[in-house]
């Protein structure tokens, strides 16, 4: 696997998912970053039968577990409404659409991120304004966060409206500093929980930590489906019902006569809906054993290398198991040579993507994002990642160690 493909979401390659097994001699020592197969062995007859169900019902748009989904999204994260779309992007663009946000307007967001959170904004005409991230968290640091709203407004030129914090591995970031910040500045906050679904902060579920939460169901995601889905997250009822009607082409609820607004095609397929109906029951039992795998790799790790930080008042939905090595490249060639998969996120922070440029003032800006890019690995992880597997990472791990 080359750098370049790990900058995109988990690539399908044999060492990174556990679902393309042959079954073939040399396979059998093989530690993939994500496994999903055993998942699906688990939950095969639940799967089969709400997917069947679908088959049989027939409604493969806007269906009844759909609906049903959206009702057990936010009983879990505790919050009055979902809304469900067809990606994680979208469901990032459609938040920012719903404030009006658009040219002339500045978001901040967190400059360690995947390419989707900036792209979101700029699909809306927004500028997005990149902020620092803390070293051990790799989450927006506050202060950095303070100091570039200072200076946008000192700027005069764009008008700053929203914050987009990002979860990143599964970790909340600073909700307590980045609300109350938001707050004095009269800006929204949009969070990017596409990673975190399923963790809690002080107790409280992800979902329910800024005024609208959004989140991806990509495969790989730790609440993944066979497909792309996204979903919204609200306690705000009327901000819940734009969001349905700017998924819909614009249209207000149940009248199809005239677009009031600029909209998407962006709904959950029925079928996907289902797959993550059955997905959910099981998601409470595969962070706790995400969290298993975490304190397993603290306990062979801890004191011989930089450990994720794991705050008492954070539960992670551990999407991944993230360090920093110096010599990653080194690492890396060694753990492919043991049959072991690992990832880059990410390869570059957002304000050197080339894409970014005109949003960037260049290397050095945001010197956090810059040398944690340089060094940040991500290990195996995922529900069923047994003590063995992790000691054998971490044995490979350690002996190329500079
Ligand atoms: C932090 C972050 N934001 C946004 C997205 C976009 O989600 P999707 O791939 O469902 O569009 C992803 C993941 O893919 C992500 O990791």
């Amino acid at each position: 696997m080359s750098t370049s493909e790990s900058e995109t979401n988990t690539p399908l390659t044999p060492l990174n998912q556990g679902h393309v097994f042959t079954g073939a001699e040399e396979e059998f020592d093989r530690i993939p970053l994500l496994d999903l197969r055993p998942q699906f062995e688990r939950l095969r007859d639940e799967i089969g039968s709400l997917v069947l169900g679908v088959l049989d019902h027939g409604q493969f748009i806007k269906g009844p577990e759909m609906l049903e989904l959206e009702q057990a999204l936010a009983k879990r994260a505790r919050v009055a409404d979902v809304v469900t779309v067809g990606n994680g992007t979208d469901a990032l663009q459609i938040a920012l659409m719903a404030e009006g946000i658009g040219p002339g307007d500045a978001v901040f967001v967190s400059g360690f991120t995947y390419v989707a959170s900036a792209g979101a904004i700029l699909l809306t005409g927004a500028t997005p304004v990149f902020v620092d991230i803390r070293p051990k968290t790799f989450n927006m640091d506050p202060d950095d966060l303070e100091a570039r709203i200072q200076r946008v407004k000192a700027d005069g030129k764009l008008n700053p409206r929203a914050i987009m914090p990002v979860d990143l591995f599964g970790l909340p970031a600073n909700y307590e500093r980045i609300n109350a910040i938001a707050e004095e500045h009269g800006l929204f906050v949009v969070a990017d929980a596409a990673q975190s679904f399923g963790g809690t902060l002080d107790g409280h579920p992800v979902g329910g930590l800024a005024p609208v939460s959004t989140t991806s169901f990509y495969p790989t995601k730790p609440l993944g489906g066979y497909g792309d889905g996204g979903a919204l997250f609200t306690n705000d009822l009327d901000r819940a019902e734009v969001y349905r009607s700017i998924r819909e082409h614009g249209f207000p609820l149940g009248d199809r006569t005239g677009a009031v607004r600029l909209g998407l095609n962006s709904r959950l397929d029925t079928l996907q809906a289902a797959i993550l109906l059955a997905k959910l029951q099981a998601l409470d039992g595969e962070i706790y054993r995400r969290e298993v795998a975490a304190r397993a790799y603290d306990s062979y790790l801890k004191g011989k290398i930089e450990i994720p930080i794991r705050p008492d008042n954070v539960m992670s939905a551990w999407s991944q198991y993230s360090i920093r090595v110096k010599n990653r490249d080194k690492v890396r060639a060694a753990m492919t040579e043991a049959r072991i998969g690992t990832a880059v996120y990410y390869v570059k922070p957002l304000h050197m993507h080339p894409a970014h440029a005109a949003y960037s003032e260049g290397p050095g800006s945001l010197p956090v994002c810059e040398q944690i890019s340089k060094e940040i690995l991500s290990l195996p992880m995922h529900p069923d990642l047994d003590r063995a597997a992790v000691e054998r990472v971490c044995q490979v791990l350690l002996s190329v160690l500079d």
